[in-house]
């Protein structure tokens, strides 16, 4: 996978121009402020996935400007392909000429992995960040699963309107109905538990052994994908855990207007020998366990799809000592990479990359 030209117009402080980078690694640098990290943003965007950042479409226009459009030309699936995005309110895509229904098709067509300080939250944060990691991972490997999700949360909603207006009605009763929503439910969540969890065996090992080799063999990371229902069993098997643990949940539920368990509740629980390394894990062993899960993922689409995909490494490397950053080149090796950095440090100047500056939105 790699990306041949960006051709970028009216986003954020980007001068409108033609970016051509090299087929190894590309290093951006540049003082704070001056547009790499948005560079990099501009082509994340062509991997259907929404902005890095959690920006808002509609805050990657430029300033005072109505639109923004972006064409990318790109080699995937051993051929050149061409794709636009265009965000005017909502965001239009086309893939080699085709308009898309929706610029999340293009998911599973451009694919890469980011790696940025934002997901340091990956580990220090809540829930709601790792299940996205591996539900946004999976749609990569499998785009057919986004429709999963989708039916999954309209479940959800539903489900939630009806406790909330059982609530605001102080309605007793309603079990009947509330029965119809549990198996719609239970039975869509299945298809996630089953998803979330085959993708966490595939990932660990990589995950595992990226990790040893950026700790030199200091510890060892598992992960465990936390769920209330079975894990084990047949789609139909793990459906009935869920249907089990909704009709249990009930009075709770009524209780609080929402539905207070399920697959929206899971976690990615993830350990260095065995403690959580949320709760206990340093700073260096932080960032090391999320660059070893996000390298993981792209190693895992390169075995799924045969392309290295492209690796997005925003800020990485200047709090990582030289070894580590070693390992990560070495194991990058072959793939595009884009690298953004205040000032390329040694080793990365060593690389046989190209260096770009990016200097007030301009890319020279
Ligand atoms: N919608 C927008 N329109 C115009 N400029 C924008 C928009 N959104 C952000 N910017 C500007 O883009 C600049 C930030 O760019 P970016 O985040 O790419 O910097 P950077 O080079 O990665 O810096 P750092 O080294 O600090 O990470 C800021 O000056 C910001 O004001
Ligand atoms: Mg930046």
């Amino acid at each position: 996978m790699f990306v041949r030209e960006l051709t970028h117009e009216g986003f954020r402080n980007l001068h409108p121009g033609v970016w051509r980078p090299g087929e190894g690694v590309n290093i951006l640098y540049g003082e704070n402020g001056q547009g790499k990290t948005n560079l990099l943003e501009a082509c994340w965007l062509f991997t259907g996935a929404r902005s890095f950042r959690g920006a808002k479409d509609s805050e990657m226009v430029a300033f005072g400007g109505e639109k923004t459009r972006l064409s990318m030309a790109f080699t995937a699936g051993g051929r050149e392909q061409e794709a636009t995005i265009a965000i005017q309110q909502r965001r239009q895509a086309t893939l080699n000429g085709v308009s898309q229904p929706s610029a999340a098709k293009l998911a599973g067509v451009f694919c890469g992995v980011v790696f940025s300080p934002t997901h340091l939250s990956l580990v220090k944060d809540g829930p709601e960040g790792r299940r996205r990691f591996v539900d946004g991972a999976y749609c990569q490997l499998k785009p057919g699963y986004v429709g999963a999700l989708s039916e999954f949360h309209k479940a959800l909603t539903q489900r939630n309107a009806f406790l909330r207006q059982c609530r605001e009605e102080n309605r007793s009763g309603g079990e009947e109905m509330l029965e119809l929503w549990d198996h719609a439910l239970a039975v869509a969540g299945a298809r996630l538990t089953v998803a979330r969890c085959h993708y966490l065996q595939r990932l660990e090992p990589l995950a595992a052994a990226i990790y040893d080799g950026l700790s030199g063999g200091r510890e060892t990371l598992s992960l465990r994908w936390e769920t209330q229902a079975e894990t084990a069993g047949s789609p139909a098997d793990i459906a009935r855990s869920w249907l089990a643990c909704f009709q249990q949940a009930h009075r709770a539920d009524m209780g609080a207007g929402f539905s207070t368990s399920g697959p929206h509740r899971d976690d990615l629980g993830i350990y260095l020998d065995n403690k959580p390394v949320r709760i206990y894990g340093s700073q260096g062993q932080q960032r090391s366990a999320v660059l070893a899960l996000k390298l993981a993922e792209a190693s895992l689409l390169q075995e799924v799809t045969g392309e290295p995909p492209v690796a997005f490494l925003d800020d990485v490397m200047s709090e990582l000592d030289v070894s580590r950053q070693d390992y990560i080149l070495n194991h990058i090796e072959g793939w595009q990479v884009f690298i953004t950095c205040c000032e390329p440090s040694p080793a990365l100047r060593a690389t046989a990359g190209q260096v770009f500056s990016v200097k007030q939105g301009v890319i020279l």
